[in-house]
């Protein structure tokens, strides 16, 4: 199976999707369990499965409807999904711009709610269509059905996507036509005012809010287009994370962790200078990038296995590495943090 952190894992069964008719007709078979696999970029694979693996290679992407206030595009599960953020910038319907360069298929970018720089694709999602795999039939979700959180969503509950019960099948996508450029996290500002300067625009803008984790807050400087915005993100991220295709990796290999108020608040005082993200809810979101690094953790390796130089929150495969490697050097991280800050991280890919 191909996975971005290149770990060895095959499947007994193998059947490539190209319509949601060829899933219908695999519907009801119970003889084996069925997985379903995108662009494996938020998958470790932990050895063989002993099933059926759905390759999701549903395409097509059009403009299906219009009206005052957006464009509503709609995507297969097997697109690519940063050709479908360039592809709708191309086409003049701006609102995925924050989004670019991250690895993965539409079909997956729901699943755990993909997230970068200020936005998550749960804010322009409009509706999806999967099909039941019991019935064979149809299922239409409306944005609300979807219960998007951090990183999470309805599609990671037990009898959903993963498990190939149901099988997001299309992907629509709301555009709003009054557009605003979200620069609220502080790296992504930056990176367009270097931009600005070294184009010698050096008129002063005003820095936007810095909420590097959260909803941009503010909208300073809204000069910035879209394809400047996602030009500024290539950039940043090429900056920031390894590129599977020439360093294995799996993206953010934990969630940031959310904690209470009264915790965040006495880490602060122990560690000066904690990054932290107050949440709607009153919680406080942690950087685990920065307790990984400050648990020692950054540029470290275990066996062929470790913690990215230049963003400690990613796992490198360095080589020729198995599951169980990645899982020890995931175990060592979690007690080391958790010993250190009393603060538990939950992986965020899938283990298969
Ligand atoms: N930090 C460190 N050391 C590190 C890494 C980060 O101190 O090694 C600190 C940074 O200095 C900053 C804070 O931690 O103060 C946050 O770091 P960063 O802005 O790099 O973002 P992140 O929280 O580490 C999240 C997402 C990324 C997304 C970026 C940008 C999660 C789990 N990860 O990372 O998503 O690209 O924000 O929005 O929420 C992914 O999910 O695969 C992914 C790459």
């Amino acid at each position: 199976m191909r996975t971005t952190l290149r770990l060895p894992g095959r499947a007994a069964l193998h059947a490539e999707i190209h319509t949601s008719t060829q899933l219908a007709m695999l519907a009801g078979n119970h003889r084996w369990r069925r997985f379903v696999l995108g662009a494996g970029s938020n998958l470790v694979l932990t050895g063989d499965f002993d099933g059926l693996l759905l390759q999701m290679a549903i395409r097509g992407r059009e403009l299906i409807g219009e009206d005052d206030d957006a464009w509503y595009v709609r995507a297969g599960a097997g697109e690519n999904w940063h050709q479908l953020v360039l592809w709708t910038l191309a086409q003049g319907w701006p609102g995925l711009e924050n989004l670019a360069l991250i690895p993965g298929t539409v079909g997956a970018a729901p699943i755990q709610n993909i997230g970068a720089y200020g936005l998550e694709v749960g804010e322009r999602l409009h509706a999806l269509e999967a099909i039941d795999m019991q019935t064979g039939r149809t299922l239409r979700l409306a944005h609300a059905d979807c219960r998007f959180a951090y990183r999470d969503s309805v599609f990671k509950q037990e009898g959903w996507h993963l498990d190939g019960q149901r099988v997001i099948t299309r992907v629509t996508f709301r555009l709003p036509k009054a557009w605003q450029p979200l620069l609220g996290y502080s790296d992504l500002a930056t990176e367009l005012e270097g931009q600005r300067s070294s184009d010698a625009n050096d008129s002063p803008n005003t820095r936007p809010d810095s909420h590097p984790n959260g909803h941009p807050q503010g909208q300073a400087d809204s000069q910035a287009t879209a394809w400047q915005i996602a030009e500024a993100v290539i950039r940043v991220r090429s900056r920031k994370l390894p590129d599977p295709a020439t360093l294995p990796n799996a993206g953010s290999f934990f969630h940031n962790p959310v904690v209470g108020a009264s915790l965040a608040e006495q880490l602060a005082i122990a560690h000066p200078g904690l990054p932290r993200y107050p949440q709607p809810d009153g919680r406080i979101k942690l950087a685990a990038g920065w307790l990984i690094e400050r648990s020692g953790w950054k540029g470290r390796d275990l066996g062929r296995v470790g913690m990215y130089e230049k963003q400690a929150l990613v796992l490198v495969n360095r080589g020729a590495a198995c599951g169980a490697e990645v899982m020890a050097l995931a175990q060592a991280v979690q007690a080391d943090v958790r010993e250190r800050f009393a603060v538990e991280l939950l992986p965020e890919p899938v283990f298969l």
